[in-house]
């Protein structure tokens, strides 16, 4: 049993069957899947899949790199990259449930020799020094309270000259968030800084900013269409990662963006 409030909020029972089912019911073959069969439910951040994709061509992978992925999930975004550029990767996450079933989906993409996942805490990496070309984190950060360490960590795991690769969700100006919202029910295990914040902090830890995009805008229209799916969701989707209270978070999350209590970027920075 979960005993981190945030591996509380992100642990479902029987997840891997239940995705295992709705792929079924959506016309996957279970046995043959690919990634893009996936995308749908593994990709658990705004935006989904090609939010992933346009981080992956800002940081312009050739696939020789050693990649981390902080706060994993499902592993959506890292078997993307072992599977459309050939990169090594490794996915670390808080939540045990997340990486039993990202194991499971590995083995189903018949990725394995190329990813792997291993439950630890981002505050306390369980890799060496200067082990990675790239550490790369999507939504994970907005559920960690010690950004100074988390940033830190990241910066000791990564090779001198290596790159990190952020998308995040960033306080607005317009006030607290709406909750619930998909990291958290209530606001004890929410923890937004501003991007002015979470920049100066980056460097503090000795980063250096290479891009910097503040995608509010861009997002708030893959926001929109998720809320209004909120009716009848398809068969796959994230909302089986989420609670019965799925419908709200969706809605929150537009609410959120265009009333500027949050924004998302993305952010690429090299070790200095
Ligand atoms: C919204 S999900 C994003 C998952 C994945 N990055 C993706 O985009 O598909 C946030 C993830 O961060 C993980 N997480 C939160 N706090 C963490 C921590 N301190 N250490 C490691 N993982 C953490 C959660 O368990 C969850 O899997």
């Amino acid at each position: 049993m979960p005993v981190n409030p945030v591996e509380t909020h992100y642990s479902r029972v029987d997840l891997g069957e239940t995705i295992l089912a709705a792929l079924k019911a959506a016309g996957k073959d279970v046995n043959h899947l690919t990634p893009d069969d996936l995308a749908p439910v593994d990709e658990f951040h705004g935006g989904q899949r090609p939010a992933t994709v346009r981080l992956a061509e800002l940081v312009g992978f050739t696939g020789t790199e050693r990649v981390l992925d902080v706060g994993s999930g499902l592993g959506g975004p890292s078997r993307y990259l072992a599977w459309h550029y050939g990169c090594r990767v490794s996915g670390v996450d808080l939540t045990a449930e997340f990486v039993r079933v990202a194991e499971m989906l590995t083995e189903l993409t018949g990725l394995a020799g190329k990813a792997d996942y291993r439950q630890g805490s981002a505050l306390a990496l369980p890799f060496e020094d200067s082990a990675f070309d790239v550490v790369w984190s999507q939504n994970a950060a907005m559920n960690i309270a010690d950004r100074d360490r988390l940033y830190r960590e990241m910066r000791r795991v990564l090779k001198p000259g290596g790159r990190l690769a952020l998308q995040e969700v960033a306080a607005g100006l317009g006030g607290p968030p709406h909750f619930p919202v998909q990291w958290a029910r209530e606001p004890s295990i929410s923890f937004l800084l501003s991007q002015k914040e979470t920049r100066e902090k980056l460097e503090a830890a000795g980063f250096r900013v290479v891009v910097w995009q503040d995608t509010t805008e861009a997002s708030l229209q893959a926001a929109r269409a998720r809320a209004a799916s909120a009716g009848a969701p398809p068969v796959l989707g994230t909302h089986l990662l989420l609670g019965d209270d799925w419908p709200a978070m969706f809605r929150n999350s537009a609410r959120n963006l265009e009333e500027r209590r949050t924004e998302l970027f993305n952010a690429v920075l090299q070790r200095v």
